[in-house]
């Protein structure tokens, strides 16, 4: 059997997506060992879910820092020098600057709980509900230079209803992102995930992306 293969795990808020992997590898399922979760303040109530799970943590506060290329840096930083060879953003709310992206080349997932190309941006779900979309869903994807835009890894959708609130649909859409986004990095651990321009061809019977 070879090494699990070292991701980091970057987030800003609770951390469900977080448990969700820890979860997955608690189970001998994600393939990868989390080597580090990584917080942009220190108020991010997954850190604990992080030390609970006797995971390292690292906080590179987004207010320590003058601009968005020094803080980026600081974060490609942290996450060479615990070894990541890949990396999550998991409810992680900053936007990574170019250089620190390249680092990581087609290394980096992210979850977005949309349908991208629609909603992009930090409020992806109350702007689907204000659109008044009958189906949103998840996206997870490989993280380019543009924000929410690199190559499509795997979506599912999820249907609104007339009378959801934020609360309801996001917690719909999440219980999807608990399950999607594990199986993703399973995939990408193994080293499943091909880029070929923005499209995503899994190499095995594994595919949870149609
Ligand atoms: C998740 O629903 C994730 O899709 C979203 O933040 C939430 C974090 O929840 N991410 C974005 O909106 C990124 N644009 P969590 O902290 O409980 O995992």
């Amino acid at each position: 059997m070879s090494d699990p293969f070292p991701i980091a795990v970057l987030i800003s808020g609770s951390g469900t997506n977080l448990q969700a992997l820890i979860d997955s590898s608690d189970r001998g399922e994600l393939g990868c060992d989390i080597v580090v979760v990584i917080a942009d303040r220190p108020g991010a109530g997954g850190l604990d879910r992080a030390r609970r799970a006797g995971i390292a943590t690292e906080v590179v506060g987004w207010d320590d820092h003058t601009d968005r290329a020094s803080f980026s840096c600081a974060i490609a930083d942290t996450i060479e020098r615990h070894g990541a060879r890949g990396v999550v953003l998991a409810g992680f709310m900053r936007i990574l600057a170019p250089d620190a992206v390249h680092r990581f080349p087609n290394a980096i997932i992210n979850v977005h709980p949309a349908l991208l190309p629609a909603f992009p941006g930090a409020d992806a779900v109350p702007s689907a509900l204000s659109y008044g979309v009958t189906v949103s869903g998840v996206t997870v994807h490989f993280v380019d230079d543009m924000v929410d835009h690199g190559p499509i890894i795997a979506q599912e959708a999820v249907r609104v209803f007339p009378h959801d609130d934020e609360e309801a649909l996001h917690r719909r859409i999440q219980a999807v992102e608990h399950r999607l986004l594990p199986e993703v990095v399973a995939a990408f651990g193994r080293g499943d995930l091909a880029v070929d321009g923005r499209h995503v061809v899994w190499t095995t019977s594994a595919d949870v992306s149609r």
